[in-house]
């Protein structure tokens, strides 16, 4: 599907947010696409590094809110949750390059990801409170891991949104470089990785991981069910319908 380019050589699957117009918001088909490419990527042995990568102004804008709207992911099976499960049982290196906005899950997948580069333009932002559901893809865990809770509590029960020299600080960045050099030097770094002997990349991030993932998987089950019913209720409802019209959200009667 062209909203997600997938390129495969020299041993690296790219996939390319390629929805600009609409903010690189994610569909339930993009949900679909991406788990379908980490299945094959995980399956492939000649793939041996994926790198997901956006567009020099924006990395993504989250779900796609009127997408949600049609098809809310009330099942565990949704395509969203199908995604998420497939980047935190992926086994090889992950690279992520992001520059511009990265919103809900566009900053939360990130979690999942070995390295990530950053555009000097690059904002993090989970807004799930403000939005009236709760957070997802593990966040809820993996954020006060990697940020502190103080940072996390910021980030996630104010929806405050974090910079790249923040988000590097942390530990979610592993380097910044101008907008124009990130998808370059990721595709640098995963061609390195890709010359290394392999079963010592998987080991080591298996090693690194160790005991994470089932936990994660737990936890985005438990974040699957709240979020599911989250979505049906009144202030949720008042957030996406606030965003469709382009005014604010009045939460003062939830
Ligand atoms: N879902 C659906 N459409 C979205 C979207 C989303 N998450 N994010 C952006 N769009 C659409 C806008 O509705 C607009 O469509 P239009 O041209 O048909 O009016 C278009 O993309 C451009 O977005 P716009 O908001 O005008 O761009 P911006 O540069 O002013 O702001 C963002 C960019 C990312 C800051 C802003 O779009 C935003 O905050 N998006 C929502 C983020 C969000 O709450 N995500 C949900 C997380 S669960």
């Amino acid at each position: 599907m062209t909203d997600i380019l997938i390129d495969t050589s020299d041993s690296v699957t790219t996939l390319t947010l390629n929805r600009v117009a609409k903010k690189n918001s994610f569909t339930t088909a993009m949900y679909s696409a991406m788990a379908d490419a980490l299945t094959q990527a995980q399956a492939d042995a000649s793939v041996r590094v994926v790198v997901f990568q956006g567009h020099e102004t924006i990395f993504s804008s989250g779900n796609d809110i009127a997408d949600f709207l049609k098809n809310p992911p009330t099942s565990v099976d949704a395509p969203v949750f199908q995604f998420l499960r497939a980047i935190n049982l992926f086994t090889k290196p992950i690279i992520a390059a992001v520059c511009g906005p990265a919103v809900g899950i566009g900053t939360t997948m990130l979690f999942h990801c070995d390295l990530v580069y950053a555009g000097d333009n690059a904002a993090f932002a989970m807004p799930f409170v403000n939005l009236g559901v709760c957070p997802e893809a593990a966040s809820s865990l993996l954020a006060p891991q990697r940020m502190g809770y103080g940072r996390a509590a910021e980030a996630l029960l104010l929806g405050e949104p974090f910079l790249a020299e923040s988000a590097l600080e942390m530990g979610l960045v592993s380097r910044i470089v101008p907008p124009a050099e990130a998808n370059a030097l990721a595709r640098r770094q995963a061609q390195k990785l890709a010359t290394k002997p392999m079963a010592s990349l998987l080991a080591t991030k298996q090693l690194m991981k160790q005991g994470q993932a089932s936990l994660v998987a737990q936890r985005m089950a438990e974040e699957a069910v709240i979020f599911g019913r989250m979505l049906g209720e009144p202030a949720a409802r008042e957030a996406f319908s606030a965003f469709m019209e382009k005014r604010q959200p009045d939460f003062s009667s939830f």
